[in-house]
């Protein structure tokens, strides 16, 4: 029992040192994951707008918490030399005016923020109120890509 309690910890050390290991050394993939991460939800969101899909203050509320938790993490994954490569469609303009990325992300962060609390704990009440609330959310995909993402289409 305890020989398997020392070989589960060294495996796990093993995983999360093998995760470590592919943020630090390929930063594009992370920051494409956690870009397709909030198409997915922002894909589930509009299909609840659009009525497409049966509006549910849960899946509601998981998209607002993934939204969340990208704005959170997204500003880690753009170092020096991650520039180019991967097919990144990451602008020049991040490093070239770091500040204003870092605004247009705070701003991510703190509309995200701002509707993640207004939507309580068990999330938007209705679908008038989800649309309130992930509106502004939502807006910020459109002007941070027009300022920071290279457009090719
Ligand atoms: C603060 C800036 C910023 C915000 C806000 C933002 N994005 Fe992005 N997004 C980027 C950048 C930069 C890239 C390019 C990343 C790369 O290719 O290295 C990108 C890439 C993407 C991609 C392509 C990912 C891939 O696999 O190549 C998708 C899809 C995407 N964003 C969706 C969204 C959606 C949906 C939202 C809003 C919920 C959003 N983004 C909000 C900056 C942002």
């Amino acid at each position: 029992m305890k020989r398997f309690v020392v070989y589960a910890s060294a495996l796990c050390a093993l995983f999360i040192s093998a995760a470590a290991v592919t943020a630090a050394d390929d930063p594009i993939a992370v920051r494409k994951a956690l870009m397709q991460s909030n198409a997915a939800s922002a894909a589930t969101s509009g299909a609840m707008l659009k009525g497409e899909l049966d509006y549910n203050p849960a899946v509601a509320k998981a998209a607002l918490a993934t939204f969340n938790a990208s704005a959170q993490a997204y500003g880690d994954y753009f170092p020096e030399g991650s520039e180019t490569g991967d097919d990144t469609t990451a602008a020049p303009a991040i490093w070239e005016n770091p500040e204003g990325f870092q605004e247009a992300l705070g701003k991510f962060q703190a509309d995200v923020a701002a509707a993640l609390e207004a939507s309580g704990k068990d999330g938007p009440a209705d679908l008038a109120a989800f649309q309130q609330t992930v509106g502004p959310v939502l807006s910020n995909c459109r002007s941070c890509h027009e300022d920071f993402r290279i457009q090719n289409d």
